[in-house]
């Protein structure tokens, strides 16, 4: 068996987010997000499921701690649910029971000797700001700035790493172009791309007050974490080429090019092809708004590190694209190329294909277009129907972490850090609760919502404890619930 060890210093951690586990959703002074809101939309959910009293972790959060530690991992990625804390959505009244609340999780962490990593904000925008305009009312950036700030404050003292916001696509694309992720506001190609430029100015003010403010007295780092899918040609012809390109600027560079790249702004090819299809359109001005040269100024090097999560690839062409395939106005016609679905195989979600390369030429992306960043890897994972001995799962993580080993040994890439996604199975958005990521099964039938480790549990902590990918490797199976 061949054994590859990590680099010397290489953390592991394992993430979640509030409104995926932690359930009470009405419970003390929390007030509605925007996914209490979904949640009672008919047809939003596929299962009409919803994160009400999901895996409970609000209540059981000791018994995570406890999965966690068994887990042996250096660190535990999860957010703070916004209006747990600040239930009018600005931070001019402090919950104290959701203060109480996060205090001890974090307490109990590092007690356990595990490091804290907060994201301040993974999707759960308060109603009361979505009612205000959310992620397209440019005030929001104040906003946001205040709630970082009061963050910092309240547990800077103890948390050194910080996630300014998870996935900026998902936000606007989804969620503000889509009748898809909350708040669902389905205005296609303009919303995503006002979402685009408040999320990343949001992201700036949050890291300069951490810069300005914060950094000095408490040593931590802050960044942004992108959601980093891999989209390639479905071809080798140049027009298939320069469509995977194109889709990388649109899905990724959108928000990593103002933040990382020496040129600031949004990416050119981006620019380029929303100016000219609303111009076709008859749009007075581009429908993707314009940095100031200020605020590309204050947006550039604003992260410590490059956050990535990655779960698939895709395949485009542009050989069969006809406008009006794709609502007009809209992303996808302006990025102006089909998917060609090839024959992979694939998780439970029938977006998510195993293409291990994908996750190297992804991080190789990352390296050649922003300056060859420290990379932390804040999510990867598998999906499933559930099963305890997760064969499949062991086999994504053994196949996608050799294909990361290749990209830090072989190509340089600067990788810090690799989270696994997720601790127990949780609320997964729109699918509900039948889409399992966990490497823990949680039972939710149960009241106590018992946790049982899978198969990669052992797995992990092997991986983990040897500090190597051990090739072959699997463990031998025991019942481990709690
Ligand atoms: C990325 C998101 O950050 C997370 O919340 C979600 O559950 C996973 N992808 C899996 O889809």
């Amino acid at each position: 068996m061949s054994v590859r060890k990590f680099p010397e210093g290489f953390k592991f951690g394992v993430a979640t987010a509030a409104y995926q586990i932690e359930g009470a959703w009405n419970e003390d002074d929390k007030t509605k997000n925007i996914w209490d809101t979904t949640c009672r939309t008919p047809g939003a959910i596929l299962d009409n499921t919803t994160g009400d009293d999901v895996c409970k972790s609000y209540d059981f959060y000791k018994r995570d701690i406890q999965m966690v530690k068994f887990l042996g991992v250096d660190f535990y990625r999860f957010s703070i649910n916004w209006t747990r804390l600040f239930p009018n959505g600005f931070i001019n009244k402090t919950s104290e029971s959701g203060l109480k609340y996060y205090n001890n999780l974090i307490n109990e962490l590092i007690e356990s000797k595990i490091e804290p990593v907060i994201t301040i904000y993974h999707w759960d925008l308060p109603q009361s700001l979505q009612d205000l305009g959310g992620w397209a009312n440019p005030l929001i950036v104040d906003w946001f700035g205040d709630y970082a700030r009061a963050l910092y404050k309240m547990f800077g003292d103890r948390v050194k790493t910080w996630i300014t916001i998870n996935e900026p696509k998902q936000i606007g694309v989804f969620g503000y172009g889509m009748l898809y992720l909350a708040p669902r506001l389905n205005a296609h190609g303009i919303g995503e791309y006002l979402a685009a430029k408040n999320v990343v100015l949001a992201h700036a003010r949050a890291w300069h007050i951490y810069n300005d403010e914060f950094r000095k007295i408490q040593n931590g780092i802050c960044g942004i974490v992108l959601a980093c899918e891999f989209v390639e040609g479905a071809t080798d012809s140049p027009e298939d080429i320069e469509a995977g390109l194109d889709a990388m600027d649109f899905s990724v560079g959108l928000y990593s090019h103002p933040i990382f790249s020496s040129q600031g702004g949004f990416p050119e090819s981006v620019k380029r092809r929303v100016a000219a299809r609303s111009a076709e359109q008859g749009y007075p001005r581009s429908r993707l708004p314009e940095f100031t040269p200020e605020e590309i100024e204050y947006c550039k090097g604003t992260s410590d590190f490059y956050g990535f999560n990655h779960y698939s690839t895709s395949f485009v062409t542009r050989e069969n694209f006809k406008t009006g395939r794709f609502p007009v106005p809209s992303f996808d016609d302006d990025l102006g190329a089909v998917e060609i679905v090839k024959d992979y195989d694939r998780g439970a979600l029938d977006y998510s294909f195993i293409i291990p390369e994908g996750i190297r030429k992804c991080l190789n992306w990352v390296k050649k277009t922003c300056g060859n960043p420290k990379i932390m890897i804040m999510e990867n994972g598998f999906n499933t129907f559930g099963g305890i001995k997760d064969l499949d799962r062991i086999s994504y993580y053994q196949r996608y972490i050799d294909a990361v080993l290749d990209a830090i040994e072989i190509d340089g890439c600067n990788v810090v850090a690799y989270t696994a996604w997720s601790l127990m199975d949780n609320f997964e958005w729109n699918y509900g609760i039948s889409i399992k990521f966990g490497l823990f099964e949680v039972d939710y039938e149960d009241e106590n919502r018992k946790r049982t480790a899978r198969w990669s549990v052992l797995w992990y902590k092997h991986l983990i404890e040897t500090r190597a990918l051990q090739h072959h490797y699997l463990p031998e199976f025991r019942e481990i619930c709690f």
